[in-house]
C-alpha cells in the first residue's frame, strides 16, 4: 500500500515491530531450547515440551516440565542464599533492586516483543504499559528495601517464597511478585504460566547478569505439576499465587495447616457501572480499555457493563460503531488494537461461553470484519438481553467478552454489581463526585477506578474480596504479604494436635436441670463470685449464649461443665452448636451496616465505655479468672488490667487507623482506604480468657466490623461475664456474639459459612489446619495459629499487626482536570 493510496482510504499501514533481537536470543539457547534457571546457572533441558506464538500458532521454543528433583534443587538454592541476601541491608538490597530496574529498561524492547511473541497481546500494549510497569515495580521496590529498617521495624523476611504465575501479564506478574519478596530479604522460587514462560527466563538470565546472588531468584517452567510441587514442598515459607479460582482453591486446601503463608490473586468479573449523566464519548474508550485491552484476559477486566436505563440505547449503539473500527491483527503490529488469544484452550473456552451466550437467549453482536484464521483470534463481542443470573453474567469468560445489563437507580447498581462471589475491581462512571464518592465504598471490590479503568501503580495495592482472594500486591500494603513479625511466639498451642492440655467436661444436662457435669456441687468451693457459699446451696446459674443483643439458650440446652486445673467444679456454659452459630452469623448481618458505616469516633466512644464498665468491676472479673485458671488473684488482676488497657488501646485506634493517599504517576491521587472486612469469625486462645477475647474482638469491632466470638473453651466464663459488660456499655445488638462449647466444632461451622468473611483462629495445628482448610468454601480470609503470645505484653498482644488482619485496603483512583 503507498502513502498516497493510505491518504485515499485513511486505512492504517502495517507497522511491523522487528522481532530479530528476540529470534537471536532464543537461538542463543541450545536452538531455543532452555532448562531451568535454579541456583545463578541454566540446568539441561529436560522432558520439554513446545512454547507456540498465538498470532501464527508456530512454535518459537521449548521448555522443560519442572521434576520434583528440580523443584527441590531450586528451593534448597532459595533457602542457601537466604540468609546471605536477608542478611544484606537494605541498601545492600536497594542497589541490587535499583540495578534490576535499570536492566528492565535497557532491555524494553527486547522484552516487549518476546512477550508479544509468547503470549500474543499487542506491542503496544507490552511496550507502553507492560514493561514500563515492570521497570516501575522494580524502583519502587528498590525504595522499600532502602526504607525496610526504617518502615517495617520488628518485621523481617518471610523466607523462601513459591510464586506461581499466570500467562495473562508474564512479565509484570512476575514483577509484582518477585520486587517486593527481594526488597523484603527473601528468595524466590517462581514458576511461570505453561504458556509463556519466556520473559521469565530472559528476565532471570538478566538478573544474574546484573549480580542477584546465585539462589536469590529461581525460575522452575511447566505446568500444574510442576506448581504442585512448589505448593507442597515442605520447606518452602509462602506462596503468591495468580491465576484461576478454581487453582487458587486448590492452593488454599493444600496448603492449609502447613504454616505457609498464603496471597491470593484471582478471578474477576467486574462491573463498569456508568451513570446518565456520564461522558458517554469518555465511556465508550473506557469501555475499549476495560474489556478489549489484552483481548480480555485481564482478571480486572470490566466485563459487566451496568448502565443505567435511560442512556443504554444511546451507548451501546456508540459502543458498535467504535467496534467497528477496532482493529485486529498481528501482535508485533504497531497499529493494531488487539492480538491473539494465548491458546487454543482458552479460544475454546470463550467460544464455549458465547455459545452459552446465546443458547440461553442472550443478544450477541460482533463487528462485520474478519478475524485473521492462521492464529489464534476472537472478535470483540457485545452481549444485550443478558439476566444478571446466567451464566455469561457470572462466570470469568477471560476474552474479549462484554455483557451488558441496565439499572434504574443508585442502590439497584450497587446490588447488580456486587451480584456476583468475585470482589476484585470496579469502574464507576458519572460526572457527579458526590455520586461517585458514595458508590465507591458501596462496591465489594478491592479497587475502583473513577472515571477511568485498568490503572495500575507500583505504590498503590491491587487485590480483591471474597472469591478474588485475598492478599495486596503494590506499595506499603504489598509489602506486608512478605514480611512477618520478628518476635517468635512463646511456644506452640500444639502443631499437629489439638488444644494442648485442653480439657473440659462436655455435661449433656438439660440446661440448669440437674447437677450432672458438677464436681463437688458448689458447697464448699468457691462458688461462681467466688465467696464461700457456706451451707447454702449456690443460686443455680448457667451463663446462656450472648446472641443479637440477648442471652439465649442453647440451641440444644445442653451445658457444658467448667472444671479449675484442681478438677474443681468452677461452673457450667451453654453448649453452643451449628444452629446457634447461624444465629449468631445472621445477628451479625443485621447488625453489619449499622456499626460499619458508624463514625471511628462513635465505635471508639463504646470501646471505651466497656473499658469503663470494666473497670467497675476489676476485682469479681479477677477472682472468675483465678477460680478457673488458679493462676493467683495478682496475675489474674493484671490480666484484667491489662484488658482494660487493651479496650482503651483499640478506642483510640477506633478514629486513627487512617488510610493513605498514594502518590500514583497520573493527574489524580488513589485513596487507600482501611475499611472493615465483614463478618468474622474468632476463635479465641484458651490461655487468658478475657484478656485472650478482648484482645481479638477490641481490633476487630473498632475497625467496624461484626463479630461471632468462640471463647476460650477451657475457661469460659470470663466470656459469658464478659457480655453482661457489653450489655451495659451501649454495643448494639448483634455486633459481638459469644457461643461457648466445643471450639473447633464451632469454628468449624464459622469457617465452611459463607456469610462470614474472615476467620481468627488462635489454638492448635489441628484447628489451624481445619479453619485453612474449610475457608476454601468462600476463600474468606484467615489468620490461623498455633504460636502462642505472650498477651500481656503489649508488643505482642496488639497494635497494627491486628488492626491489619482487620481491615481490607481498598483503592479508589480519582483522576482530575478537565
Ligand atoms: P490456572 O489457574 O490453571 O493457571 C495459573 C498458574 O497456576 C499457571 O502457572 C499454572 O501452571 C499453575 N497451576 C495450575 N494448576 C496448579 C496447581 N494445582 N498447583 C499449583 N499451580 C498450578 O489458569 P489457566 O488454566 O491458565 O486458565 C484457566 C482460567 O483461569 C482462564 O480461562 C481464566 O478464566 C482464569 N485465569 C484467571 C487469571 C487471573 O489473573 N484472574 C489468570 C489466568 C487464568
Amino acid at each position: 500500500m503507498t502513502v498516497a493510496e493510505i491518504f485515499q482510504t485513511m486505512e492504517y499501514g502495517p507497522a511491523p515491530e522487528s522481532d530479530a533481537e528476540a529470534r537471536r536470543w532464543l537461538a542463543s539457547h541450545r536452538e531455543q531450547q532452555f532448562g531451568q534457571f535454579i541456583d545463578g546457572v541454566w540446568t539441561h533441558p529436560g522432558k520439554t515440551f513446545d512454547v507456540i506464538d498465538p498470532s501464527t500458532a508456530a512454535v518459537i521454543a521449548r521448555v522443560s516440565q519442572g521434576t520434583k528433583s528440580e523443584v527441590d534443587a531450586a528451593v534448597a538454592a532459595a533457602r542457601a542464599a537466604l540468609h546471605a541476601w536477608k542478611g544484606l541491608s537494605g541498601h545492600g538490597r536497594a542497589r541490587h533492586l535499583y540495578a534490576l530496574a535499570r536492566e528492565i529498561q535497557k532491555h524494553s524492547r527486547l522484552f516487549a516483543v518476546i512477550e508479544s511473541m509468547d503470549n500474543g497481546k499487542s506491542i503496544r500494549e507490552t511496550r507502553d504499559l507492560d514493561i514500563p510497569l515492570v521497570a516501575r515495580h522494580f524502583y519502587h521496590h528498590a525504595g522499600w528495601a532502602q526504607l525496610f529498617e526504617t518502615e517495617f521495624t520488628g518485621y523481617t523476611a518471610v523466607g523462601v517464597i513459591g510464586q506461581i504465575i499466570p500467562w495473562n501479564f508474564p512479565l509484570l506478574m512476575l514483577a509484582w511478585k518477585v520486587a517486593p519478596a527481594l526488597a523484603a530479604g527473601n528468595t524466590v522460587v517462581l514458576k511461570p504460566a505453561e504458556f509463556t514462560p519466556l520473559t521469565a527466563l530472559l528476565f532471570a538470565e538478566i538478573a544474574a547478569e546484573a549480580g542477584i546472588p546465585p539462589g536469590v531468584l529461581n525460575v522452575v517452567t511447566g505446568d500444574g505439576e510442576t506448581g504442585k510441587l512448589i505448593v507442597d514442598h515442605p520447606d518452602v515459607d509462602k506462596i503468591a499465587f495468580t491465576g484461576s479460582t478454581e487453582v487458587g482453591r486448590i492452593i488454599r486446601r493444600a496448603t492449609a495447616g502447613s504454616g505457609k503463608k498464603l496471597s491470593l490473586e484471582l478471578g474477576g468479573k467486574s462491573p463498569f457501572i456508568v451513570y446518565d449523566d456520564a461522558d458517554l464519548d469518555s465511556v465508550v474508550e473506557g469501555v475499549v480499555d476495560a474489556i478489549w485491552f489484552n483481548q480480555g484476559q485481564v482478571c480486572c477486566a470490566g466485563s459487566r457493563l451496568l448502565v443505567q436505563e435511560g442512556i443504554a440505547d444511546r451507548l451501546v449503539a456508540k459502543l458498535r460503531v467504535r467496534m467497528e473500527k477496532l482493529r485486529i491483527g498481528k501482535p508485533l503490529d504497531k497499529a493494531i488494537d488487539m492480538g491473539a488469544i494465548v491458546a487454543p484452550v482458552q479460544l475454546d473456552r470463550i467460544r464455549g461461553l458465547v455459545q452459552r451466550g446465546v443458547d440461553d437467549g442472550a443478544t450477541m453482536w460482533q463487528p462485520s470484519w474478519a478475524c485473521p484464521t492462521d492464529g489464534y483470534f476472537y472478535p470483540p463481542t457485545l452481549f444485550t438481553d443478558v439476566q444478571p443470573s446466567s451464566t455469561i453474567a457470572q462466570v470469568e469468560i477471560f476474552g474479549p467478552v462484554l455483557v451488558t445489563m441496565t439499572f434504574r437507580t443508585p442502590e439497584e447498581s450497587v446490588a447488580l454489581a456486587n451480584n456476583t462471589p468475585f470482589g476484585l475491581a470496579a469502574s464507576i462512571w458519572t460526572e457527579s463526585i458526590n455520586l461517585a464518592l458514595d458508590i465507591a465504598p458501596k462496591i465489594k471490590a478491592g479497587v475502583v477506578w473513577i472515571n477511568s479503568t485498568n490503572l495500575f501503580d507500583a505504590s498503590s495495592g491491587f487485590g480483591g474480596y471474597r472469591e478474588s482472594g485475598f492478599g495486596r500486591e503494590g506499595g506499603r500494603e504489598g509489602m506486608w504479604e512478605y514480611v512477618k513479625p520478628e518476635r517468635v511466639g512463646t511456644g506452640d498451642a500444639g502443631h499437629g494436635n489439638g488444644e494442648s492440655g485442653a480439657r473440659s467436661s462436655v455435661a449433656h444436662t438439660a440446661l440448669n436441670s440437674g447437677h450432672l457435669g458438677r464436681g463437688s456441687a458448689g458447697s464448699h468451693e468457691r462458688g461462681a463470685d467466688g465467696r464461700r457459699a457456706g451451707h447454702v446451696p449456690p443460686i443455680n446459674r448457667t451463663p446462656k449464649l450472648f446472641i443479637g443483643g440477648k442471652q439465649t439458650r442453647p440451641d440444644q440446652g445442653y451445658v457444658r461443665g467448667v472444671q479449675a486445673p484442681n478438677g474443681a467444679h468452677v461452673g457450667e456454659v451453654g453448649e453452643g452448636n451449628r444452629k446457634d452459630i447461624r444465629n449468631a452469623v445472621e445477628a451479625a448481618h443485621s447488625a453489619w451496616t449499622g456499626w460499619s458505616k458508624a463514625t471511628g469516633h462513635t465505635r471508639g466512644q463504646i470501646l471505651y465505655y466497656i473499658g469503663e464498665n470494666l473497670a467497675a468491676r476489676a476485682d469479681e472479673f479477677a477472682r472468675r479468672i483465678d477460680a478457673q485458671t488458679k493462676c493467683g488473684e495478682g496475675d489474674a488482676g493484671r490480666e484484667v488490667d491489662a484488658s482494660i488497657s487493651r479496650l482503651f488501646t483499640y478506642a483510640a485506634w477506633a478514629d486513627k487507623y487512617d488510610g493513605a493517599v498514594h502518590n500514583v504517576p497520573i493527574r489524580g491521587v488513589a485513596l487507600a482506604m482501611n475499611e472493615p472486612i465483614g463478618i468474622m469469625g474468632i476463635a479465641c486462645p484458651s490461655e487468658r480468657p478475657l484478656l485472650g477475647l478482648v484482645s481479638l474482638v477490641a481490633p476487630a469491632i473498632a475497625m467496624g466490623n461484626t463479630t461471632v466470638v468462640v471463647p476460650s473453651e477451657l475457661h469460659p466464663l470470663s466470656a459469658t461475664d464478659f457480655y453482661s459488660v457489653l450489655e451495659t456499655s451501649d454495643v448494639p445488638a448483634g455486633v459481638v456474639n459469644i457461643v461457648t462449647g466445643a471450639k473447633d466444632a464451632l469454628t468449624r461451622v464459622l469457617a465452611e459459612h459463607d456469610d462470614v468473611e474472615a476467620v481468627w483462629y488462635f489454638g492448635g495445628g489441628a484447628g489451624v489446619k481445619m479453619v485453612e482448610e474449610a475457608s476454601a468454601v468462600n476463600m474468606k480470609r484467615t489468620w490461623a495459629t498455633w504460636h502462642r503470645r505472650d498477651w500481656l505484653d503489649a508488643r505482642h498482644g496488639e497494635g497494627r499487626e491486628f488492626l491489619r488482619e482487620a481491615t481490607q485496603v481498598k483503592n479508589i483512583w480519582v483522576p482530575y482536570g478537565e
